[in-house]
């Protein structure tokens, strides 16, 4: 699977969520106009590439090597009771997730995505019962088929404290939930969103945490809050996580801590 941002979604988003103009950036990074002009058009001219990318607060390293396509997702085995849903979404895609207790058959699932059939198909076909909807935010290509999972399995919806959804019981940060013998905790990390929320999983063959829109594999979702702040509630709520921890996000491909601390562009 292809990595959700290129890098110039990468500088375009940290430019956007620093407020920073592009007459500042160019004079910032000692760059022309025309280099500026040249970057947004796909050249990967490295000195101009280094001094926006460190200008921006970028780890230049992991942008030129995203421009080069010499950055790729690690090769992750996901635990056989973790299935990872891709559904479309206008013109991109977005992921959601069914985890379950191989024992009790019991299972939660992560966002709604925009197409719940295959969801259905696989509760039936590892005959599971759903107990759980944990939102990780409340954006609509995450929510949409919301209603129709819970009216189909009556399982309990949960959506982040400030982020309220209709018919879904609040998530405050630290709040923990059982679903067999899994246990879940909640991270709230906003930035990307006001509520923002890591589910951390324990109980699997590896840890892992359904992540949403607060980090990507070699990026972030779109910072709308204080950019410094939102930085560092994703190091407090998922870099803080085991090294080992496999991360979850909501578009993109599957990554781990160790992987996003070694390169994610945002954390230099
Ligand atoms: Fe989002």
């Amino acid at each position: 699977m292809n990595l959700e941002d290129t890098h110039l979604d990468v500088l375009i988003k940290a430019q956007k969520a620093q407020g920073i103009t592009d007459r500042d950036l160019i004079k910032m990074a000692g760059i022309t106009v025309p280099d500026l002009n040249n970057l947004r058009a796909g050249r990967r001219e490295p000195t101009a590439l280094e001094r926006v990318a460190r200008t921006l607060g970028l780890r230049s390293e992991s942008v030129i090597a995203l421009a080069n396509s010499n950055w790729s997702a690690p090769a992750v085995a996901l635990p056989a009771t973790v299935l990872k849903f891709t559904t479309p979404f206008a013109d991109m895609t977005v992921n959601h997730y069914l985890v379950w207790d191989p024992k009790s058959l019991k299972a939660v699932a992560f966002d709604a995505g925009t197409d719940a059939d295959p969801f259905f198909a696989a509760l039936d076909r590892h005959k599971l019962t759903l107990e759980k909807i944990l939102l990780t935010h409340s954006h609509g290509d995450h929510v949409l088929e919301l209603d129709r999972i819970r009216e189909k399995t009556k399982a309990e919806a949960f959506a982040p404290e400030a982020e309220p959804v209709e018919g879904c019981q609040p998530v405050p940060n630290a709040k923990r939930f059982k679903v067999g013998a899994l246990t879940i905790t909640a991270h709230t990390v906003p930035g990307h969103s006001v509520g923002g929320t890591v589910y951390e999983v324990k109980g699997l063959e590896a840890p892992l945490a359904v992540v949403g829109d607060v980090l990507f594999a070699g990026s972030v979702g779109g910072i709308r809050s204080r950019y410094r702040s939102a930085l560092e509630a994703i190091r407090a709520g998922v870099f803080s996580l085991p090294p080992e921890t496999i991360l979850l996000p909501g578009h993109g491909p599957v990554t781990t801590v160790s992987h996003e601390l070694a390169h994610n562009p945002f954390f230099p």
